[in-house]
């Protein structure tokens, strides 16, 4: 057996070399080839497995990690559902010891590209303390990440009225996942936004949050915002006063949502009288992870949004559409300070809405939708 085999191997050196394989993509999604770099020798083949989403395995150079190389080897994308246990492969062989740069083409020149999430590959690369290592590949990999993340959309908008300049609405990622709930088991694709909860449901049932609204002397929802996962249900208790829970968004925090024939929710007007102790109770369930945000609509006396009296679900407070911001727009546009420039219209057509508007749209619907459209 040894005889024939190095016989063989004599015969035929470039059909009988080593067999590396590699994982494009984790099991979980993530950007990531397994391992990183290998060094192979010529006649050896390197076998790439491809894991759910849908990457690509491409040839690329040092110099532009993130770019074609001209003439360089494409396995072309590769889409892979959460489920799939088949999985496709694609076989690249190494007929020197030069090294070979590559990276996964989904999403190029984009804010989402693989590449500049640092989803590269390497096969005879430099060692560590040379100029060509795998470290300075991945490194610039991900420079150009960069890059192409700031470049993404405006940082600021304006507000529905008013010229106020307000922080631009993110733009949520595409994202596919198996959600696992007791004993059912389905694959989603959902638009996640920034920092938003992971979309799964903990139980059947959601959990129960309460929200005071108003009081004795209270402008203002306690809390004033909250995290929630859908199927969650905000029981919103009205106190003293007359107030309502009515959605808006973060443009336009002071009159209602209203979208391409879409209306946001509204509990109506809920008047306490000041001897009350059964206090009347009016629900949301939480349908997915997009921040949401409501106002009170009282204006009898005066604007009880203008004074600050909003609320948020899922805001992100770690970007310029935090809870407080919205607060702030609220009272700039509608407090005692607000401008006569406000319009007399009272309909809520600011076109400032109508991408959060969309991209909420989206994010409700996409929620339950069983498909698997991979990115
Ligand atoms: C994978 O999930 C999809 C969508 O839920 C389903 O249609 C398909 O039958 C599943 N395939 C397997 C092998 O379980
Ligand atoms: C090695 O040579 C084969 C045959 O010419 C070619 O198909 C393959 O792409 C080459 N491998 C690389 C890494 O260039
Ligand atoms: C509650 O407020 C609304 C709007 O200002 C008003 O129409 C309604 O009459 C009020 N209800 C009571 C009982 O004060
Ligand atoms: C609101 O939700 C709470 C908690 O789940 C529940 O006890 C209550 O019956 C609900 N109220 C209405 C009107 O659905
Ligand atoms: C806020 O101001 C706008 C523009 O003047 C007005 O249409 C809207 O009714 C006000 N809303 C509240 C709750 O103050
Ligand atoms: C895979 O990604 C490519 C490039 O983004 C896209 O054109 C293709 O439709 C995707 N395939 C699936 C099944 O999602």
């Amino acid at each position: 057996m040894f005889a024939s085999l190095s016989l063989g191997l004599a015969l035929l050196p470039f059909a009988l070399g080593a067999v590396h394989d590699v994982q494009v993509g984790g099991k979980g999604g993530e950007l990531v080839f397994q391992p990183e770099a290998i060094f192979a020798a010529a006649g050896d083949q390197v076998v790439f497995h491809f894991n759910p989403k849908n990457h690509t395995v491409t040839q690329s150079s040092f110099a532009d990690p993130c770019g074609l190389k001209e003439g360089g080897f494409n396995s072309g994308f590769q889409p892979v559902a959460a489920n799939q246990t088949t999985l496709p492969t694609y076989t690249v062989s190494v007929n020197n010891t030069d090294p070979i740069w590559v990276y996964c083409a989904q999403a190029a020149r984009t804010a989402n590209s693989h590449c500049g999430k640092g989803m590269v590959f390497a096969i005879n690369c430099g060692s560590d303390d040379k100029p060509n290592s795998f470290t300075n590949f991945k490194k610039s990999a991900l420079a150009v990440g960069a890059a192409l993340a700031t470049e993404a959309p405006a940082a600021t908008t304006t507000a529905a009225y008013g010229g106020l300049t307000i922080a631009a609405a993110p733009t949520p990622t595409l994202v596919t996942s198996v959600i696992t709930l007791q004993s059912s088991t389905w694959t989603t694709t959902y638009s996640s936004y920034p920092n938003s909860p992971a979309p799964t449901p903990a139980t059947l049932d959601g959990a129960v949050h309460k929200v005071i609204v108003g009081g004795p002397g209270k402008l203002a929802f306690d809390p004033p915002r909250l995290t929630a996962l859908p199927r969650d249900v905000i029981v919103f208790e009205f106190h003293q006063k007359n107030h309502t829970v009515t959605q808006s968004s973060f443009e336009d925090p002071c009159r209602p949502l209203t979208a391409d024939g879409q209306k946001g929710f509204d509990s109506g007007f809920n008047p306490v009288a000041d001897s009350v102790t059964e206090f009347p109770t009016w629900n949301y369930t939480v349908k997915d992870t997009a921040p949401v945000w409501a106002y009170c609509a009282q204006l009898a006396g005066s604007s009880h949004c203008g004074a600050g009296m909003v609320f948020a679900i899922n805001s992100d407070e770690s970007s310029g559409r935090s809870f407080n911001a919205f607060q702030g727009v609220a009272k700039t546009l509608n407090g005692t300070a607000a401008s006569s420039t406000a319009p007399a219209d009272t309909k809520g057509t600011g076109n400032g809405a109508i991408s959060t508007r969309s991209g909420f749209a989206l994010g409700v619907t996409a929620f339950f939708a069983l498909v698997a459209s991979l990115l």
